[in-house]
């Protein structure tokens, strides 16, 4: 049986199936696996126009998903604002469950999708709404600022959201002396570091990815790359962002890294970010270490091409805590960016 995408030519053999896309991906899909995936690549644009359905893939998304069928691409801060005014019916979320969930709550009337509903995030699972009703309890007055790494109930019980590329600007703008900064203890570390006027409660979340880079890792590279700049995501742990050159959620860290343009650098976060960024900037020279993320690998072609075609796993959120947790998430969204080095996340719309 013929596959889509690899028509017979006239000589009997199949052409080589959408040759433009494939050009996008070649320094990390080899040509021979090309043939398996472009499939699932053209069912899933096509299945996008017969549903009005868009993709929204995070930055850790692989190269072939990145790369060729997400409408928009960008960190947890960027998904969400686009979530909030996406034109179409079906939003496909090609990243971890609390985004999806967050894509949900800021548009209830569309019909939200993540691909595999195993795709969860050590952070999330870190705390409880009942965690947070204790805190609460226990430093009553203190705005409970929580990072969307973490589930619906969760944000329910909070006064606002923040994400790694806005923390420092929510907690400014709250104007008080104390704040609970929930879950993720060394975002809350590091942001205090930003924001030292403001004393950070913390709870011991960790990201499973970023924990387990240390600084001995920074100094080995450092010896290894004379001159090489680190990048760290903030879910690092402090020292390790104390040793980098720059810190920043990961579409900060692509903005970095393309307009300052270093010779060599390495991403002191998951792996497919420097992919991503590798595509457009062949000059750049990307250095391990880096760590995959469990979770946003589940993530395939395939099960995207399959949500698309059984319309599932749709997700939903509680209606008795929907408009709490909306509440917690539109008041981050209202709080003003303090200006980036450049001004918005890549998109790669297929
Ligand atoms: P960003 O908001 O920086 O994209 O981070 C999300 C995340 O889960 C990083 O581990
Ligand atoms: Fe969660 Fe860490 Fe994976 Fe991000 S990288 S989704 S914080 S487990």
């Amino acid at each position: 049986m013929l596959q889509a995408g690899t028509a017979p030519r006239e000589d009997g053999r199949h052409a080589f199936p959408l040759p433009e896309l494939y050009e996008r991906v070649s320094r990390h899909v080899p040509a021979v696996e090309w043939p398996a995936l472009a499939p699932d690549v053209e069912a899933i644009l096509r299945l996008k126009r017969e549903r009005n359905a868009v993709v929204l893939a995070h930055n850790y998304q692989a190269p072939e998903i990145f790369h060729t069928v997400a409408d928009i691409v960008g960190d947890s801060l960027a998904l969400a604002r686009e979530a909030a005014r996406v034109d179409a019916d079906v939003i496909v979320l090609a990243g971890v469950h609390f985004m999806a969930e967050t894509a949900k709550l800021l548009n209830p009337e569309k019909t939200v999708l993540i691909p595999d509903l195993g795709a969860g995030c050590s952070l999330a699972d870190s705390i409880t709404a009942a965690d947070v009703r204790a805190l609460k309890a226990k430093y009553p007055g203190v705005p409970v600022v929580t990072y969307v790494n973490t589930s619906a109930a969760v944000k329910a019980e909070s006064d606002v959201c923040c994400t790694s590329g806005n923390a420092a600007d929510v907690v400014r703008a709250l104007g008080v002396p104390r704040v609970l900064m929930i879950p993720d203890e060394f975002l809350a570390r590091n942001v205090q570091q930003q924001v030292p006027e403001v004393e950070m409660l913390t709870w011991a979340g960790h990201c499973e990815v970023h924990e387990r880079f240390t600084p001995a890792d920074i100094a080995e590279v450092r010896d290894s790359y004379p001159g090489i700049t680190v990048i760290a995501h903030p879910e690092c742990p402090p020292e390790v962002v104390e040793a980098s050159d720059f810190s920043g959620s990961t579409a900060m860290m692509m903005n970095y890294v393309t307009e300052k343009r270093p010779a060599q650098v390495v991403l002191v976060t998951e792996c497919s970010m420097a992919d991503n960024i590798a595509v457009a900037n062949p000059d750049i020279e990307f250095i391990k270490p880096c760590n995959l993320c469990p979770h946003m690998k589940r993530i395939t072609l395939a099960n995207i091409r399959h949500a698309l075609e059984t319309m599932s796993h749709e997700v939903t959120v509680d209606p008795d805590l929907a408009d709490r947790a909306r509440m917690a998430v539109e008041r981050m969204l209202a709080v003003k960016p303090t200006p980036t080095v450049s001004p918005a996340p890549a998109s790669a719309a297929a």
